[in-house]
């Protein structure tokens, strides 16, 4: 697709729903007594694998796309059925590695497989502690990677053990994958991180009525929950949201209101570093239910400045990184970003990805080990763009088009669909 500079952006956007809550109002509606309704759902593919695997395993689950809700009639913690395929969970990390936990409390045997790029990242992080549980959990390639295959040596018949899981890194998909296999173990099961993930599967099953706490960056599951059906509103993806924003504040004139974001805490660094930044945001009519809070943002083109990101912010950004790179480009002085080495496995090698297109469009641009550093403020041109199919890249340079002169063509640009199936549209109008 071919990108042109463009703008000022002027008016109002309302985000679709966020990813990860998303996946699990599915997940945890198949587990729960009682019907579910998950309203604002993201018909992002991503979320739309979510629910094939679970419809697969006997769920029966009505996505309605027009209103944006789904309905599901959950069996209960016991209630999932062996399924007659393997379950394929297409470009998502979040619904292969939850589901594994899940899977690995089952008395039947699964495979799991996905896209080309599921079968690089890294699953030997969720394999340690499911098998220190007690799972059959293997990796069929023997190369840490899916395809993986649960239960195959035969029905199991003993329970999990309850662990306490000190994970190497911090991640969410970790943290939720083991405690989802903690609601099937014989006894408590927690999970520390270096520091503290999203938080939203400790929220969300705790308002199913799991036993869940969580201290510092502990969380903690008793087993055998009895999980009831709920109403879920998903608020909008802070992660789509900020592709708007990055675009509002680089673009000179601009003046955007972002509608319902969601605002929780372990996911709001991009809001704060843009400040940092120097960014021109205000949040207007915050919600805070309790649960998971919600804001309009309203942004306006600022003035920025370079900043240095890292340590226990970077998990509540790690999706972001990319267009804070498009960013600091922008900004006056550099940018060091470092602590971030989770990116290289994300759908693509983000620090590679980066540094290569931006480069391509004459940003002044380094990969490090565990991050890059920019010197802001050298202006970019058009360039082609690979994307890899990676979502966040698309995107991330749709934005860098903006303000670069001449043509930019991302190849591979319609891999929006897996978070953000109207993102280019909606970019669009707002472009006058
Ligand atoms: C997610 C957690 C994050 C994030 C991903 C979604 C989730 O991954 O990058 O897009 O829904 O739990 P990690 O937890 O592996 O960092």
């Amino acid at each position: 697709m071919n990108f042109y500079k463009k703008g000022p952006l002027k008016g109002i956007v309302t985000i679709p729903g966020d990813k990860s809550v998303s996946h699990r109002g599915v997940m945890f509606g198949a587990l729960a007594k009682g019907t579910t309704e998950v309203t604002n759902f993201l018909q992002g593919a991503d979320c739309l694998s979510t629910i094939q695997c679970f419809k697969q395993m006997g769920i029966e689950i009505i996505n309605n796309p027009a209103s944006d809700s789904v309905i599901i009639h959950g069996k209960g913690l016991h209630g999932l059925t062996k399924p007659a395929g393997l379950l394929d969970v297409g470009n998502s990390g979040t619904t292969l590695r939850l589901i594994s936990g899940i899977l690995s409390g089952q008395t039947f045997a699964t495979s799991l497989n996905g896209d080309a790029s599921i079968q690089k990242r890294p699953m030997n992080r969720i394999i340690a502690p499911l098998s220190m549980m007690g799972a059959h959990i293997t990796s069929l390639g023997e190369n840490g990677c899916a395809p993986l295959a649960i239960n195959h040596s035969g029905e199991r018949t003993a329970r999990l053990k309850g662990i306490h899981y000190h994970s190497p890194v911090a991640s969410a998909q970790i943290k939720s994958c083991v405690l989802l296999a903690g609601m099937y173990a014989d006894g408590e099961t927690s999970v520390t991180e270096p520091t503290l993930s999203r938080n939203h599967t400790e929220l969300m099953l705790s308002q199913f009525g799991a036993r869940i706490s969580s201290q510092g960056t502990t969380a903690t599951i008793q087993p055998d929950p009895d999980l009831l059906g709920q109403k879920i509103k998903v608020p909008g993806d802070i992660s789509s949201a900020a592709y708007f924003i990055a675009a509002g504040l680089i673009v000179p004139g601009s003046e955007i209101l972002i509608k319902n974001v969601g605002i929780n805490p372990t996911r709001d660094g991009i809001l704060r570093v843009c400040r940092q930044m120097g960014a021109d945001i205000t949040l207007e009519n915050v919600i805070d239910t309790g649960g998971e809070p919600m804001a309009d943002l309203l942004v306006r083109h600022s003035e920025l400045k370079g900043v240095e990101i890292g340590g226990d912010i970077i998990p509540t950004l790690i999706d972001e990184i990319p267009v804070l790179a498009v960013l600091a480009c922008l900004a006056k002085g550099k940018t060091i970003i470092r602590d971030a080495a989770e990116l290289k496995v994300k759908e693509s090698n983000r620090i590679d990805m980066m540094a290569d297109n931006l480069s391509r469009m004459g940003a002044d641009i380094r990969a490090t080990d565990d991050g890059m550093v920019i010197n802001g403020g050298k202006p970019l041109h058009g360039a082609t763009i690979e994307s890899k199919a990676d979502h966040r890249i698309a995107m991330t340079f749709a934005i860098a088009s903006l303000i670069a002169e001449g043509e930019t063509l991302i190849r591979e640009a319609e891999c929006v669909t897996v978070s953000y199936p109207n993102f280019h549209s909606d970019l669009s109008a707002l472009c006058k």
